[in-house]
């Protein structure tokens, strides 16, 4: 058995634990709370084993919260750790933690490919680079935005390869997750220099990728817009669906008036989280104009990048091949069953 201890019980841990905790090949440890709020309680009731910074043990106990451990004991015990820190928290718990600790972890988008506060030297795309990340200690897995880019250009790539001359890609992004407590800002924000283009690169390093990116009020996925310029006449529309038919985690949906629509169905439907864990192109939206597709689809923020790092594991720990992890991340998270739903659904 492969011992997993989720280090962070916020948006994304608690997706993890959910997944990972149903998984008979492995030990789930538990997560890690660092404060001492009502999710402790959820983490208990769903039977999460809970582990704390050892200085803050006493406010648990004042609270009554059923601790197992410091986060130390929790790292000393696990084969491997999933970092779900917030942005950027992760690179202190590598050099505190894991480091000194001999233990390997997974790492989410919100860290430092490049510069001081690098964390790795490679972030995965299953539709990528799945392969590459077996030998790893640590990996970034990418971003909900930088997965579903993956996700949407391999197929491209692999089908018309050279006819391709560049990517222009918008991103219209959630200001907050349906959890979260902070307020949506009344304002649609830019980025002066988005991380996504950069991190694209790094697991499809010729792509003529250009990223704009811009938040929006809302709380409800993710939006890309993406023009893909040919060399000559694009192919024709059918040709450009053909490539995402058979797609693992790509819906292809006519029906949807919006994001709210997508996610509030996934509720309805009783899924995990109200994720759908995949990426959904609006069919009615594609346009073919002379040399270029527009194809516009939405990603699923929250539970993208579960099945993700469901499937970086199997490559570093478990060395398994990529048909055989997303077999098994199929059987885990549903995703065909899903995709035929939602396209159901929204035809
Ligand atoms: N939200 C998304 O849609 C999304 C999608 C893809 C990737 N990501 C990436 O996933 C990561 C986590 O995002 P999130 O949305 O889950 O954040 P979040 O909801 O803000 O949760 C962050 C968690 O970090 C915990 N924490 C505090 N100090 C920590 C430490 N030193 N080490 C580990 N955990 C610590 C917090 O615990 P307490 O609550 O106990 O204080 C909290 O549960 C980020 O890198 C983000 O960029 C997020």
């Amino acid at each position: 058995m492969v011992s997993i201890f989720i280090n962070g019980y916020g948006n994304i841990g608690r997706r993890l634990a959910s997944a990972l905790s149903a998984d008979k090949e492995i030990k789930f440890v538990g997560i890690a709370k660092y404060t001492a709020d009502n999710k402790t309680q959820e983490a208990l009731e769903k039977r999460f084993d809970v582990y704390v910074p050892l200085e803050q043990i006493r406010h648990f106990k004042e609270r009554n919260y059923r601790i197992a451990g410091t986060i130390k004991d929790a790292i000393a015990e696990s084969d491997i750790v999933i970092d779900a820190a917030k942005e950027g928290g992760g690179f202190e718990n590598k050099k505190r933690l894991y480091e000194p600790m001999k233990k390997p972890a997974i790492f989410q988008g919100g860290e430092d490919r490049h510069g001081d506060r690098s964390v790795a030297d490679i972030i995965h795309n299953s539709r990528v680079n799945y392969e590459k990340t077996a030998d790893k200690t640590y990996v970034i897995q990418g971003s909900c935005n930088v997965s579903g880019i993956g996700r949407v250009m391999q197929p491209l790539i692999e089908k018309f390869g050279n006819e391709i001359k560049r990517y222009d890609l918008t991103l219209i992004r959630r200001s907050a997750d349906l959890e979260d407590s902070k307020q949506v800002n009344d304002s649609i924000e830019w980025d002066k220099n988005p991380h996504h283009q950069d991190d694209v690169k790094d697991f499809i390093p010729s792509a003529n990728l250009y990223v704009d990116a811009y938040k929006v009020p809302s709380r409800m996925m993710h939006v890309h817009q993406m023009l893909v310029r040919f060399n000559g006449k694009s192919p024709s529309r059918d040709r450009i669906l053909e490539a995402f038919h058979n797609e693992f985690g790509i819906a292809l949906l006519s029906s949807a008036k919006g994001t709210a629509d997508v996610r509030t169905k996934a509720l309805q439907l009783g899924f995990e989280h109200g994720d759908t864990n995949m990426v959904h192109i609006h069919q009615e939206l594609l346009r073919v104009q002379d040399d270029t597709v527009k194809i516009a689809y939405s990603d699923d923020q929250t539970g993208m990048v579960i099945p993700e790092n469901y499937l970086l594991l199997q490559s570093m720990i478990f060395k398994r091949s990529k048909t055989e992890a997303i077999r098994k991340a199929n059987h885990l998270f549903q995703i065909s069953k899903k995709k035929k739903i939602l396209e159901e659904e929204f035809n």
